[in-house]
C-alpha cells in the first residue's frame, strides 16, 4: 500500500510527476472527470479544516468519486471511546483511499499501519501536514517557476505549524535554498525539524520580519495556532507577533511571492490582498487540482511503503511528547528508531 504520511514519502521526480499532473488537470479538466468512477474517499477530519477538507471532497469529486466521513470526532464513535486503529480498519472496509486529519502526532502512521487501502495524513497535531506542502509546492512552481536557489522567509509559529515543518523538509531537498525563520524564541522551529532537514541547508533564525523582508523571494506568513497552547496567556501574548501590511513591503523585491496555507488570523492585514504578489488566495486553490494529481497516483501505485513504522520497543522507555498519540492509543506498541526517536511524532 501506498501512503502519504510525510512529504518526504514522495521523490522529487514524483513530486514533479504531481505538478505536472496537476497542470495538465487545469488545463484539460474533462480529461479527467470519470477517472475515479465508482472509487469513494473516506474522509476523516478529527479536527476543524475548511480548505483541506473542501478541497480534497472537490478533488474526488472532479475526479468523478465519491465521498464519506465525518468532520467532528465528536459525530463518529470517536465519541464513545473508539481508538484510531477501529476506526480505520471500518473506514478502510468502505472506502477505497483514506484522508485524515488527527489532533494527535503520528495517529497518521497507526492507521496506516491497520489500513487496507491508502491513507493521506491531511495534518496530524503541531507535526506535518505534506498536503499542503504539496498545494505549496505547486504555487511556487506556478509564481517563481523554480525550486532551486531561493531564499524562504517563514514566519510566525514555525513551534506547532505543521505546514511550516513540512515546507523546510520538501524545500531543504533543492539546491541552494536559504530558510530565513522568522518568529519569537518561544515559537521557534523544534528541535527534530532542524535535526532531520535543515543541517545541510544554510538558515537563519531571527525575530524581526521587516529586516528580513529585502531578501526575501517567498515570504511564507503563518497563524499562531492557539489551539496547541498550554496557555491562554501565552498564545495572547504572542497571537499578534507579526502582522504583514502594505508599507512594511515596500523594502520587498517586486517578484516577491507572499504566501499563507490560511486560515489567516491577524498575520496578514487585507491591504496587502490586491498587491500582486500576494499569492495565498491562488496558493488555496491549487490544492484542489495537486490533490487530484495525488489521490490518482495513490490509487495507481501498488508499492509496499513501509519505511515508517519500523522501529523497535526500548523496555520502560515512552515518547515524552504529550501530543504524541503513542500516548493515547490503546493496543499500540511504543516504537523509537535508531536515533531513539519516536516512530511516531519523530521527537
Ligand atoms: C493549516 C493547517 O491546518 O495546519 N491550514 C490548512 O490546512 N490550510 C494552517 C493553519 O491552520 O494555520
Amino acid at each position: 500500500m501506498r501512503n502519504l504520511i510525510n512529504i518526504l514519502d514522495l521523490s522529487i521526480n514524483e513530486l514533479d510527476e504531481l505538478i505536472s499532473v496537476a497542470s495538465d488537470i487545469m488545463d484539460n479538466p474533462q480529461n479527467y472527470a470519470d477517472k475515479c468512477k465508482g472509487k469513494i474517499m473516506g474522509a476523516l477530519f478529527f479536527e476543524p479544516s475548511t480548505r483541506t477538507r473542501l478541497s480534497f471532497t472537490s478533488a474526488m469529486m472532479s475526479l468523478g468519486g465519491q465521498v464519506l466521513g465525518f468532520d467532528q470526532a465528536g459525530s463518529s464513535s470517536v465519541a464513545k471511546g473508539e481508538t484510531v486503529s477501529d476506526t480505520v480498519r471500518m473506514v478502510s472496509a468502505y472506502s477505497d483511499i483514506i484522508v485524515m486529519r488527527h489532533p494527535k502526532e503520528g495517529a497518521p502512521i497507526v492507521a496506516s499501519k491497520v489500513a487496507s487501502v491508502p491513507v493521506i495524513n491531511a495534518g496530524d497535531g503541531g507535526h506535518y501536514h505534506p498536503t499542503q506542502t504539496l498545494t505549496d509546492l505547486l504555487t511556487i512552481h506556478k509564481k517563481k517557476g523554480r525550486f532551486d536557489n531561493l531564499t524562504i522567509g517563514v514566519c510566525g509559529d514555525l513551534k506547532y505549524g505543521r505546514t511550516v515543518h513540512s515546507l523546510i523538509s520538501a524545500m531543504s531537498r533543492y539546491n541552494n535554498v536559504k530558510f530565513v525563520l522568522i518568529s519569537p524564541s518561544e515559537l521557534s522551529i523544534p528541535d527534530y525539524v532542524k535535526e532531520d532537514y535543515l543541517n545541510n541547508s544554510k538558515y537563519v533564525e531571527v525575530t524581526d520580519l521587516e529586516k528580513a523582508i529585502p531578501e526575501l523571494d517567498v515570504l511564507y506568513m503563518t497563524r499562531v495556532q492557539a489551539e496547541r497552547f498550554d496557555s491562554v496567556e501565552t498564545y495572547e501574548r504572542l497571537k499578534d507577533s507579526y502582522i504583514l501590511n502594505h508599507s512594511k513591503l515596500a523594502s520587498a523585491k517586486s517578484d516577491l511571492s507572499i504566501m499563507h496555507p490560511l486560515p489567516r488570523v491577524n498575520e496578514i492585514d487585507v491591504d496587502v490582498d490586491e498587491d500582486s504578489r500576494a499569492h495565498y488566495f491562488d496558493q488555496a486553490m491549487y490544492g484542489r487540482y495537486i490533490r487530484m494529481a495525488l489521490i490518482l497516483m495513490l490509487l495507481k501505485t501498488h508499492g509496499v511503503d513501509d519505511r515508517r513504522g519500523t522501529g523497535v520497543e526500548i523496555e520502560g522507555k515512552v515518547c515524552k511528547n504529550p501530543h504524541c498519540i503513542s500516548n493515547s492509543e490503546r493496543g499500540i506498541k511504543k516504537l523509537f528508531n535508531s536515533k531513539s526517536k519516536c516512530i511516531y511524532c519523530d521527537q
